[in-house]
């Protein structure tokens, strides 16, 4: 049988993710020990910048027993003009066994999976997908709810280039949450509306009908690009701040990925309020990624 990846939340089935999102918090009240993955090679490859995601995956595979290679991908042969398929095959051969890969470019975690005999595991590539960011928010909503049931969330802002965005579509709908995304037209085409996933333009209506309530953040190259024509018509009309948090319900909780900008998505207010989860959200990243590295590699794993 192949071995398995995780390219996007949807390489699992709902049960599959249900069953991750338990491991998930078993880990994060005792842990598993070292023996889980004792001497698997994992390599993680990062193309692209990251704080959250290399540092918790590395921890997360430290605490599981992995044996941890961090490569700077500017020092690979791929600079050297060897191919995708042929460093895949290299990393095999050498000995690894999972690579957690970021990449700038949308499809470049597949393209290194069609010819690697191990596992990948998607840690962001382009604006495709970020699966185990997806995998802990729902970890952050259901520990808030106690279930899926029932639940509305409202992702707001530049969702066209966002993975992370993407990713949460996909497994908020495979759990059957009521997804509502906000935004200007040019940074949220209508094309994005599908079965239990609502388009709105306006924020002010939606905060008060949501549980949750997730801030992207907005690149100032969106302006750049022609694709905002300001940053103060964006903050006018999309930016969750002191005004707006009187709107959002008492018992509902903002979520934000990270990096945040102070001052553009959101207001030094929000990171204050008692109902955001920014940081419980970082801390359930690691529980998340033990438990998607053992859902892939660890023998004794049952779903
Ligand atoms: N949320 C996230 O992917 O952050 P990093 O880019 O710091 O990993």
């Amino acid at each position: 049988m192949a071995a398995r990846n995780l390219i996007d939340v949807d390489d699992v089935s709902p049960a599959e993710l249900v069953a991750l999102l338990d491991r998930a918090a078993t880990y994060s009240e005792t842990s598993p020990g070292r023996d889980l993955l004792a001497g698997v090679p994992v390599l993680n490859l990062f193309f692209e910048s990251s704080t959250r995601t290399a540092t918790s995956f590395t921890l997360a595979e430290q605490r599981v027993g992995a044996d941890v290679i961090s490569f700077a991908p500017g020092a690979s042969s791929l600079g050297k003009g060897e191919t995708i398929a042929d460093t895949a095959i290299t990393l095999h051969a050498i000995g690894v066994r999972i690579i957690v890969v970021r990449h700038p470019e949308s499809g470049f975690p597949r393209r290194l999976a069609e010819s690697f005999d191990g596992h990948i595991v998607n840690a962001g590539d382009g604006t495709h997908a970020h699966p185990t960011q997806a995998m802990l928010d729902l970890m952050t909503l259901r520990n808030e709810f106690g279930s899926f049931t029932g639940l509305r969330v409202a992702i707001v802002g530049d969702i066209l280039h966002s993975r992370v965005a993407r990713s949460n579509i996909v497994g908020m709908r495979m759990l059957g949450i009521d997804v509502t995304l906000v935004g200007p037209r040019t940074l949220l085409p209508d094309s994005f509306e599908a079965p239990g996933v609502r388009i709105e333009r306006d924020l002010d209506a939606v905060l008060p009908e949501v549980n949750a309530v997730m801030m992207l953040r907005i690149q100032r190259e969106r302006i750049v690009s022609g694709l905002l024509p300001s940053l103060d018509d964006y903050t006018r009309r999309f930016q969750l701040n002191r005004d707006r948090l009187r709107r959002l319900r008492h018992d509902a909780v903002i979520l934000h990925p990270g990096p945040y900008n102070r001052g553009i998505e959101l207001t030094d207010d929000v990171l204050e309020d008692p109902r955001s989860r920014y940081v419980v959200q970082v801390h359930n990243g690691v529980f998340v990624r033990m438990a998607v590295l053992a859902f892939l590699a660890a023998p004794a794993y049952a779903a």
